[in-house]
């Protein structure tokens, strides 16, 4: 219901916006089959939330039963406390045991189009054999592993060995830097470092063992370091530390014991960016999180292990891979796809040849890349029979109504429910998404919290709003909730559970509309989202400061049409340095040295000054819509009067802004 305490702007706003909005209820055809088709699993989380997800963690295999479900000293949580399990047992040995050795895991494909059937009993040997690869290099329970893997089969056995043994895995997405792999390991002081070396992109081979042997000679914590042989580049391999995978593994004893974990043991860490400089390590833990994980996955994706074939696009560097490539889909025992490279090596359709080629019945992506898609056309989809399809997903970023129809349209042939999950690193697990069987869709919106999770909009005060927008929070804990950042428990509370009481502030801006629908609106605070990842203000400024001839320089994320946003840096140079494109290219390769190419700004504007308010804080607003309301071109860097002239003018207008 409309509430009266709402700006009536907003609600007018919000009324026109959702008269044209079309809703999309759920096919009689997809119910026949769809594991829920009513509001059952809702009703009984509303009536007892945690023996709700009490029943789900029953879903999974525990050694000892938890004693407490949830002990909760805001905002520290625990889940399952007493209980014992083993995510690796979980994911492989149990199913196995159930008579499906010969169920295949994972159909991966490499980007030069070689492929790999791997069986779910083909996957525990490898995993037994590399936990004890593991231990045979000192790996102990508690102890970190640091991952640098491009996407081949051996990622997921890394992490499940590590899980097998009870090390924690940090995972570092291939496409960072050296130096931003150096700062992980050492935050995370890992004994052993995997990598490879190279891996497959776009036709060319990315330099992993490069950066892994530069990111090493600085963090002396590493003590092993493990390669896997993928693009067959030369690399150097030095004697003592560096060993092939392929030779421990032939040596390595087939049989490994899993550890019998607590519910509260680190899973693994996954390093990702928030408000200042330096990345935040977040820490998730066993039980809880195992159990949303592959909750979720069954009842989002409407999964039907013996039958499905899931496929999601995301690289395992990121937390949608971590729990939606490896996790949920292994704890489900479904037969998933893996591909390696690009969606257009060797031509844009590649994905959908491989949808055909694989008969894959669920596909889970990112609204850039449906984005992408849009613009080079419909006839590539057009070419490939992709009437397997029964779902689709998306996920790390707002999707806009135009992308969510074409992707209905002419990825799913208007037949297949899109479900839009919003969820972080830091929930571990979707949070709010329809359930395909169950939910009325409307284009744009992640709909309603999932059963057993509770969130609410609210404005500045903290007060709830029933209708408009505000800020996105939670209002109580959830099992796959992060459990702290690594090294800094009061680092925790202040960023999340600080802004308002007694809630979890996600950082995103949301709108309700009448129908209690939630509209995802993107990131309020200095975090900015480029397709899909996760990259923040400052950490891009403090690169670009640390170059010899910057002064000063503020980062903005502006509206892009496919990327979602794009990285603008205005920077002013130290006295003496002239601005120039060839000095804006390379402030734009110093970045990417710094952190990766993901953090490379678009375009770098030059200025003699930044505009700041009283207190001397960059004015970050006004230079975002200073870029807002500009076309600024690809790739080129621009030393313009025009812009330095519009911030001048601009910010002696508004000096207010804080
Ligand atoms: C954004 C990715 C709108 C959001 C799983 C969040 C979304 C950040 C959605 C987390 C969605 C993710 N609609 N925005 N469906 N999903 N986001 O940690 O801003 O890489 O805070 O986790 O992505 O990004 P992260």
């Amino acid at each position: 219901m409309p509430s009266d305490t709402e700006p009536p702007e907003d609600r007018a706003a919000i009324e026109a916006l959702f008269d044209e909005v079309r809703t999309i209820p759920p096919s009689d055809e997809f119910k026949k089959r769809a594991l829920i088709t009513d509001t059952s699993l809702y009703d009984e989380a509303n009536q007892d939330w945690q023996g709700f997800w009490a029943r789900q963690a029953l879903a999974l295999d525990w050694y000892d039963e938890w004693d407490t479900i949830l002990e909760w000293k805001l905002p520290f949580a625990q889940w399952f406390v007493g209980g014992t399990l083993n995510v690796s047992h979980n994911c492989l040995d149990r199913h196995v045991a159930n008579g499906l050795a010969d169920r295949v895991a994972y159909h991966w494909e490499g980007e030069p189009g070689d492929t790999r059937t791997i069986t779910y009993g083909e996957l525990l040997n490898e995993v037994q054999k590399f936990a004890n690869v593991l231990k045979g290099l000192g790996v102990e329970r508690g102890d970190r592993v640091n991952i640098y893997l491009p996407m081949i089969p051996e990622l997921p056995v890394a992490m499940l060995a590590c899980a097998r043994i009870g090390a924690p895995h940090s995972v570092v997405f291939g496409g960072f830097s050296a130096e931003a792999l150096r700062d992980r390991i050492l935050d995370a002081q890992a004994k052993v470092l995997i990598t490879a070396d190279g891996g497959w992109r776009r036709g060319s081979a990315v330099p992993l063992k490069v950066n892994a042997d530069n990111a090493v000679a600085e963090a002396p914590t590493i003590e092993h370091v493990v390669v896997v042989r993928r693009t067959e580049a030369d690399v150097p391999m030095q004697d003592g530390r560096d060993q092939w995978w392929h030779d421990l593994m032939a040596d390595a004893f087939p049989r490994c014991e899993p550890e019998r974990m607590d519910a509260e043991d680190l899973l693994y860490l996954l390093y990702t960016s928030g408000t200042t400089a330096k990345p935040k390590g977040i820490m998730h833990t066993t039980g809880g999180y195992l159990t949303q994980v592959a909750f979720t996955h069954k009842y989002v994706f409407d999964l039907h292990a013996d039958t499905d074939v899931y496929w999601c696009a995301a690289d395992i560097g990121w937390v949608t891979g971590h729990s939606y490539i490896v996790y949920g889909p292994l704890a489900n025992g479904a037969t998933s796809v893996m591909y390696e490279g690009t969606p257009d090596f060797p031509d844009k359709d590649r994905w959908w040849s491989i949808i055909e080629r694989y008969g894959v019945t669920i596909l889970y992506c990112a609204p850039t890349g449906i984005r992408t898609f849009m613009k080079w056309g419909t006839q590539y989809p057009e070419a490939h029979d992709m009437s397997s399809l029964r779902v689709l997903g998306s996920v790390g970023e707002p999707i806009n109504p135009e992308a969510w129809m074409w992707y209905w349209e002419h990825i799913g042939g208007g037949r297949c429910p899109v479900v839009d999950t919003w969820w972080q690193t830091e929930t571990g697990a979707i949070m709010i998404s329809p359930l395909p069987g169950a939910t009325t869709l409307k284009p744009g919106s992640a709909t309603f919290p999932l059963p057993g999770i509770a969130a609410e909009v609210v404005d500045e005060k903290g007060n709830k709003v029933e209708l408009g927008g505000g800020y996105l929070t939670l209002t109580r804990p959830w099992p796959s909730m992060l459990r702290g950042i690594y090294g800094d428990p009061e680092r925790y509370r202040e960023t999340y559970w600080s802004r308002f009481e007694d809630r979890y502030f996600a950082g995103d801006g949301a709108k309700l509309d009448d129908g209690g629908y939630f509209w995802l609106l993107g990131r309020v605070d200095d975090v900015m989202n480029i397709s899909g990842h996760r990259v923040s203000t400052t950490e891009v400024e403090s690169a670009l400061v640390d170059h010899p001839s910057v002064a000063e320089a503020a980062v903005v994320g502006t509206k892009d049409e496919t990327t979602g946003q794009a990285i603008i840096a205005f920077v002013t140079l130290k006295g003496g340095q002239e601005p120039s494109d060839e000095r804006g290219e390379e402030l734009r390769k110093h970045v990417t040295a710094k952190i990766g190419a993901i953090a490379r700004p678009k375009t770098v504007i030059f200025t003699d000054d930044l505009p700041k308010t009283r207190s001397g804080k960059i004015m970050r607003r006004l230079l975002r819509d200073v870029a807002d309301g500009r076309d600024l071109g690809d790739t080129t860097t621009l030393a313009d009067p025009a812009v330095v002239e519009e911030i001048k003018r601009r910010a002696t207008v508004s000096p207010t802004e804080e």
